[in-house]
């Protein structure tokens, strides 16, 4: 049987669909072949040198072997997975699990081969409360995922901090080593050090691979091996995915014509990008590309320091469920935007329309249909609508929804954006303005010392401060 394979349509942005003034021409499309396919070559050189080490990630049969060789050792220890982190450190778990497992999961014991799975990236405190609430008593049988690449980052330290204490508190000093999991740099890091002190037991990000590229690292395969997820597939999906975006013919390569559409769309006054898929199972990998997106292409700085500021916005959005929100603004607001819907052809369970009340035969068009059928049909609808507003589509098809496609989904976006960075002539994989924000909370919360940013700690807490203070005369 032929293997499920993730395809790029993209018909639907060009000319001969939506007119010359929206659409691609084929002049421009060969415009952007001539400028992109030198990028094909540069990509794959810069990967041969060790400068982009997350596009070897997919064939790193050491740390899938490392992941499942911790969860066998936890079986039967783990009702609840608590998976702390933010950013790159939690998008991808949760995209994993809501892609690949049910949507009753955490509730329901049938419909779940491993523990429920509750990922925290916010320090919300009613949220934890109540989440510590309900465990009551359930910490001995509760692992505790700790992930921090930098392991300096406040959110992080301060949720395994409460949790360091109450495990301490209730369970004991050597309850650390049983409950807690840290994954972080190799090497360096306050993780790293804390995890040292304490014995715990530790997953590496790898070296050279930002936070939001490291779902294909420890950081995203051990939840997802803990709650039953074919971590294999996963990364046999990557390393298909990964022969088709290194092809060197553009016409080939899904990740160098999504970039350059996405390039071409920016410099022509459509600086938004929408991903919408249609699948439940689907929407949390667009919180995981909206990451991905803005945090590599939104930069202040070319490569050659001049200031551009520069980057697309992401947005996410849901069908069918956004088409009662926001289809009215995408049709016909303004035409800055540019769709990609993320389709499934084949739903791995689907549902039949019930008869129609005799009292109203106008229902008759939904009887006896697939629920899958209509979504699908939405997504069509939706498409048709924006098609006839002069809007470009984008379609990610999905066959089906599992671990090998997800598995290539995630790699065709990874890479995507390291074309769209070298398009934009900027830096995709440093985050300077969320860094910048990490040391203000550092200022704000009290963190005495020089800081990366060239501050002192008085001196940037003063500045914030003068900044942010609520003024009486401006409150009404
Ligand atoms: O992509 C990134 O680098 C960031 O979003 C980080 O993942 C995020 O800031 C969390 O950082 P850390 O894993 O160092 O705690």
């Amino acid at each position: 049987m032929p293997k499920p394979e993730v395809k790029l349509h993209y018909k639907n942005v060009m000319a001969d669909v939506i007119g010359n003034e929206h659409g691609i021409t084929p002049e421009q499309l060969k415009d952007l072949a001539d400028k992109t396919s030198p990028l094909i070559q540069q990509l794959n050189k810069e990967r041969q040198d060790g400068e982009t080490p997350y596009r070897d990630l997919p064939y790193n049969s050491r740390i899938s072997q490392q992941v499942k060789e911790l969860v066998k050792e936890l079986e039967g220890r783990c009702e609840n997975l608590v998976v702390f982190g933010i950013g790159g450190s939690a998008l991808g778990n949760i995209a994993l699990q809501t892609a690949l497992n049910p949507y009753m999961h955490n509730l329901d014991d049938t419909q779940r081969s491993g523990p429920r799975l509750f990922v925290f990236d916010n320090v919300d405190p009613p949220q934890l409360v109540s989440f510590l609430d309900w465990l009551g008593d359930g910490l001995d049988k509760t692992i505790f995922n700790v992930i921090s690449k930098s392991g300096r980052t406040s959110e992080t330290a301060a949720q395994f901090m409460i949790i360091r204490q109450l495990l301490l508190d209730k369970l004991g000093p050597d309850s650390l080593q049983d409950q807690v999991v840290a994954t972080t740099d190799s090497r360096h890091g306050t993780l790293r050090k804390i995890a040292e002190d304490a014995d715990l037991r530790c997953l590496e990000v790898p070296d050279g691979v930002g936070g939001r590229f490291t779902v294909l690292s420890a950081v995203g395969l051990f939840s997802a091996a803990m709650c039953g997820i074919d971590i294999d597939s996963l990364l046999a999906g990557a390393r298909d995915m990964d022969t088709k975006v290194k092809t060197e013919d553009f016409h080939k390569n899904p990740a160098a014509i999504n970039a350059a559409i996405n390039y071409h769309f920016y410099n022509r006054g459509k600086r938004i990008a929408v991903m919408m898929p249609y699948s439940y199972h689907l929407k949390d990998l667009s919180d995981w590309y909206r990451q991905l997106w803005a945090e590599s292409l939104g930069k202040a700085e070319d490569l050659a320091g001049n200031e551009v500021h520069i980057g697309p916005t992401p947005l996410k959005a849901l069908g069918t469920t956004d088409q009662h929100s926001q289809v009215q603004l995408y049709r016909e607001g303004p035409n800055d935007k540019l769709f990609t819907f993320l389709q499934v052809n084949n739903f791995d369970k689907d549902i039949e329309i019930g008869e129609i009340p005799d009292c109203a035969p106008e229902l008759g068009f939904l009887a006896g249909k697939n629920l899958s059928t209509l979504l699908n049909n939405e997504k069509k609808a939706t498409e048709y609508v924006l098609l006839q507003s002069k809007r470009p589509c984008l379609t990610v098809i999905f066959p089906k929804v599992d671990a090998y496609t997800v598995g290539q989904f995630i790699y065709l976006y990874e890479v995507t954006t390291s074309f769209a960075g070298a398009l934009f002539n900027i830096n995709p994989y440093d985050q300077p303005a969320v860094e910048l924000g990490k040391e203000a909370t550092f200022a704000l919360m009290g963190k005495p010392g020089d800081y990366e940013s060239g501050y002192t700690y008085e001196e940037f807490e003063k500045k914030i401060k003068s900044l942010t203070e609520i003024d009486e005369k401006f409150l009404v």
